[in-house]
């Protein structure tokens, strides 16, 4: 082990900082509440398949354009940041993005040597941190509720570890937009140092937005909390829409229509569900133009340093600097 806890064997250090109960507890909650936030979407054994597979899916435009804008701006990246011990991964989900990262910057002489993954889902996590130890020597990871502010002030603590030396904060895969993007950078800008890095990317909304999401590698992630309780497609319907957010925000929203009643079992909850009922599901966030989301970072006391677009004018990643 090394002085620093963050080990390098065989086994994954992952850090609980929400534990599997008080999961399953929000779950139960949120099904009595017809409403499924983001973190359910992340946590039954089907809807992290189908994340998985939804990340490797050439129809996830998503992925591939989060994936593309990465690969073109690792070069300048690397140029640009030649120092950093560690790069922390929030909201990492199976580690493909910060890969990138990782796999360039171990060019680097004085690249990152660690990985600090933190997720909501385990299952996730260990995905993460088996890819990043295929780049670097030390990786760990924080099961957490990042939108707690004591377990993002832990995350960001042990990726820092008392190192003067910088660390790249990264909150990739439109991930920004399930944090809050109006909030978000405000409350991370708290633990970083003037000389810490931020990366985070955004899908730009347009009129294909909606039909992005029209494909059946996407409807099997939207089913993944349903399936996992049971809930088949004879069940009901799932419906999506879009609608404008708060400022400069556009939502993909989409619920559950059940056509019949329902009784489910939920880890030895019982829930009904009458026909007609809807489940509402998180939405997916989207900025209206590219300056709406470099703003919001900017509005979290970030300066903007670089950005790079996709080739389809959609998807956004900036590379950000505490002010
Ligand atoms: C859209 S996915 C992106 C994952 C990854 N960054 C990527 O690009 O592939 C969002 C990730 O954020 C995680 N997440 C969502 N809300 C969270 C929260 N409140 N705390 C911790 N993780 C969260 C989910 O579990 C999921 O892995």
């Amino acid at each position: 082990m090394s002085a620093t806890g963050i080990e390098s064997m065989k086994g994954l250090k992952i850090t609980a900082l929400l534990r599997e109960h008080e999961i399953l507890d929000r779950v139960q909650s949120a099904f009595r509440k017809r409403e499924l936030p983001e973190e359910v979407f992340y946590w039954f054994p089907s809807s992290v398949r189908a994340w998985v597979e939804l990340c490797r899916s050439r129809e996830y435009r998503n992925a591939n354009r989060a994936l593309e804008v990465l690969n073109t701006a690792a070069p300048s990246l690397t140029e640009r940041i030649e120092l950093a011990h560690s790069i922390c991964g929030l909201g990492c989900g199976e580690g493909s993005k910060d890969a990138v990262l990782l796999q360039a910057f171990k060019l680097l002489p004085n690249g990152p040597s660690r990985y600090v993954g933190a997720d909501f889902s385990q299952a996730l996590l260990e995905l993460a941190l088996e890819e990043a130890r295929k780049q670097v020597l030390y990786i760990s990871g924080f099961k957490c509720d990042l939108s707690n502010d004591a377990h993002l002030a832990d995350v960001c603590s042990a990726a820092i570890d008392d190192h003067h030396t910088p660390v790249i904060f990264t909150v990739l895969g439109n991930t920004l937009g399930a944090f809050d993007p109006q909030q978000f950078p405000r409350r991370l800008h708290k633990h970083l140092r003037w000389n810490d890095w931020f990366l985070c990317d955004g899908e730009i909304f347009s009129e294909q937005t909606l039909a992005g999401y029209d494909n059946p590698t996407n409807r099997q992630f939207a089913w993944g909390p349903l399936t996992g309780v049971g809930i088949t497609e004879a069940d009901g319907r799932l419906e999506f829409s879009t609608s404008s957010a708060a400022d400069g925000l556009f939502a993909v929203t989409k619920h559950f229509l059940a056509t019949r009643d329902l009784h489910l079992n939920l880890g030895g909850a019982a829930i009904d569900i009458r026909v007609g009922e809807k489940l509402r599901m998180s939405s997916s966030i989207k900025y209206a133009s590219e300056s709406a989301l470099l703003g919001m970072v900017e509005a979290g006391a970030f300066k903007i340093e670089s950005r790079w677009t996709s080739g389809d004018g959609s998807f956004v990643l900036a590379c950000a600097r505490p002010t």
